[in-house]
């Protein structure tokens, strides 16, 4: 009896150690120590034994059951801890993030040029793409026979004047709102105008036929490059790097005289000479200049009482500079992997 009781106290306890849950455990309580369990039956036949034999076994039995007992507890205890650590429910994690689209690398640079200019007290211009000769091309002292309409490959559209010459294109810079800002606004004016534009031109890693521009415009009395230069470093400090620095070199557009290629230090190597900057420390960066007198006078302003600046440049170009991007062409290709990184 004494060996049946010790067995059977063995298996039990391995039992318990093994169950997986509370479930589990209360199957073998039921099993062992219910009403029929085995070892109930077992405590029961004690009782038969003879006098001499039940009370040392009597006693050993009753060991046993509360070994068992305690042991149950003690597993019930760590298996409800399991079962509550699981059902846990902490309503102050924040929630699955459920996936969303960006703003496009190009609209971001957008925002950010709109953001600095109108902090500077530019308006946000804008202006057609699909566009007059006189607007693209005339007013902004780009005569029919003059050599500057070669650096532009046009696309022209197919809509004739009364003379039979072609005079809508799709517009081949943003410096088209210039006119139309000063004829509808008038003098003093701050602007600037961001873009689409179109070009003839076979794309490769450095050109696209379809891209984004800025246009700064603003004329008031006494307007010098001076002021072209403080505007300019202020956009570059705050687009890139409180670091950046320009210098200015001559360089020819109709409709600004004198005209310039405003140059950036290169942030890759602090100006010490690299790949990207060609070992110049320079970058070139955009073509700007004073308003030329018969541009004003084509947007209605008195040249003689006012004067102004005028800048503009690719927004890609100013994206690429800004994020070290080596290929054009990847902004406009839906491609997820590049657009992801921003
Ligand atoms: N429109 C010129 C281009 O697309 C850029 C430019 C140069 C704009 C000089 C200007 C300027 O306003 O003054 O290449």
């Amino acid at each position: 009896m004494k060996n049946k009781l010790q067995n059977l106290k063995q298996e039990i306890l391995e039992r318990l150690e093994k169950a997986a849950d509370i479930l589990q455990l209360q199957e073998l309580e039921e099993k062992y120590l219910g009403r029929k369990g085995e070892l109930t039956l077992l405590l029961k036949e004690v009782g038969n034994l003879p006098a001499a034999e039940r009370k040392e076994t009597g006693k050993l039995a009753n060991e046993i059951r509360t070994e068992i007992k305690q042991k149950l507890i003690e597993i019930k205890k760590k298996l409800d801890k399991n079962i509550h650590n699981d059902e846990f429910f902490d309503a102050t994690l924040p929630g699955t993030k459920i996936a969303s689209g960006h703003l496009h690398p190009l609209t971001q640079v957008q925002r950010d040029l709109e953001k600095i200019f109108s902090s500077m007290g530019f308006m946000i211009l804008d202006g057609p793409e699909l566009e007059s000769d006189y607007y693209n091309f005339e007013a902004l002292n780009i005569p029919k026979s003059h050599p500057a309409r070669d650096m532009q490959d046009t696309f022209y559209i197919n809509h004739k004047n009364k003379q039979g010459e072609y005079d809508m294109v799709m517009r081949t810079h943003t410096s088209n709102v210039q006119v139309r800002a000063m004829e509808k606004y008038g003098a003093p004016l701050r602007g600037v105008a961001l873009g689409k534009i179109y070009r003839n031109e076979a794309t490769d890693q450095r050109h696209e036929h379809t891209f984004y521009q800025i246009e700064g415009l603003m004329v008031d009395k006494d307007i010098s490059i001076a002021h072209l230069m403080a505007v300019l470093r202020e956009m570059f400090k705050r687009l890139f790097d409180q670091s950046a620095n320009i210098r200015l070199r001559p360089g020819f557009f109709s409709f600004v005289e004198p005209g310039v290629e405003v140059e950036m230090s290169c942030l890759l190597c602090k100006g010490k000479g690299c790949p990207v900057c060609k070992r110049t420390g320079w970058v070139e960066m955009l073509g700007a200049g004073l308003v030329h007198p018969n541009v004003l006078r084509a947007g209605g302003i008195d040249s003689k009482i006012y004067s102004g600046f005028a800048f503009g440049t690719g927004i890609e170009r100013l994206a690429m500079m800004k994020y070290g991007i080596d290929d054009i062409r990847l902004f406009h290709s839906g491609d997820l992997y590049f657009l992801k990184q921003f």
